[in-house]
């Protein structure tokens, strides 16, 4: 069989730990565009700290999916979710959750760097400000700081951190997203094809990002590249035409897949 080769990004990654319990349970979702449906009936849980990749054919529904974790899909004009998700046992979908909550809980990047036109520190100080999460200039200084540490771009920013967040290189811009997106706290951090406007070096930092995030995150990326999923990580679901087709540990996918269709995509026989 002709598979993918997994080159994992550090030792520890691609290799799923099996004792980390289910973060976000999602039970028979599906998601309506109008009368369309998208999403057929979605059964996956996503353990805490490890990489879930989400990956398949374009239009198979993994955005779709995506965003029902942190209710971006309330915005989409005309779409009805249904059936069940739950993050620590809660019901996202209750309602008496406050969705604003929620997305603090369940971060986003999203495919196009999109810092907004603000400086440096604005774009990473304007969460935990409207979150109230720090108590003066000093304290948002350090939320400020430390989120760019993490994201791995405070060296590179921290002689410029005034000036447009939009000044900075494509990879930079992505870091900058990263850095605004847990300088909340987040539990869950969602990306959906955060690399593909980036060049292979700006890439490989992400990925490296990502995996040492995982260590206090719980992030599910959907990626085109199947070398991507197998690099970062743990677990994958493969989804074509609105069905999740197969999920488990990420080597198990791309060595021994059990199902025809998820082998004929990892070989690249369609999508
Ligand atoms: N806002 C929308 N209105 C109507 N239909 C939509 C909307 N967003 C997505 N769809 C439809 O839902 C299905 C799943 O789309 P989705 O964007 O989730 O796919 P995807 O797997 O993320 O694809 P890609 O890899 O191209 O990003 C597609 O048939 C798409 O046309
Ligand atoms: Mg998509």
């Amino acid at each position: 069989m002709n598979t993918v080769a997994i080159k994992p990004v550090a030792a520890t990654a691609g290799a799923a730990s099996g004792n980390h319990a289910p973060k976000v349970v999602s039970q028979g979702v599906k998601v309506f565009y109008g009368e369309k449906e998208a999403l057929h009936g979605v059964d996956l849980d996503i353990n805490e700290r490890e990489v879930t990749a989400l990956i398949g054919p374009s239009g198979c529904g993994k955005s779709t999916y995506l965003r029902c974790l942190n209710r971006m899909n309330d915005v989409v004009e005309g779409c009805r979710v249904e059936g069940s998700i739950k993050i620590d046992g809660d019901d996202i979908y209750d309602r008496r959750i406050d969705v604003v909550q929620l997305r603090a809980r369940v971060g986003m990047v999203f495919q196009k760097p999109n810092p907004f036109p603000k400086s440096i520190y604005e774009n990473v100080a304007y969460g935990p400000r409207i979150h109230g999460i720090a108590q003066g200039k000093n304290e948002l200084d350090e939320i400020v700081e430390s989120s760019l540490t993490r994201a791995g771009l405070w060296k590179e920013v921290k002689d410029r951190l005034d000036k447009p967040g939009t000044g900075l290189s494509g990879g930079q811009q992505q870091r900058l997203c990263i850095a605004r997106a847990i300088a909340v706290s987040p539990e869950v951090i969602l990306m959906d094809e955060p690399c593909s406007a980036l060049d292979p070096i700006a890439t490989a930092r992400i990925e490296e990002l990502i995996d040492e995030l995982r260590e206090n995150y719980t992030i599910v990326i959907v990626t085109h590249s199947m070398q991507q999923a197998a690099r970062v990580s743990q677990r994958t679901a493969f989804f074509h035409l609105g069905d999740l087709v197969e999920y488990g540990d990420t080597s198990q996918i791309f060595t021994n897949p059990k199902e025809e269709r998820t082998q004929a995509y990892i070989t690249g026989r369609f999508g």
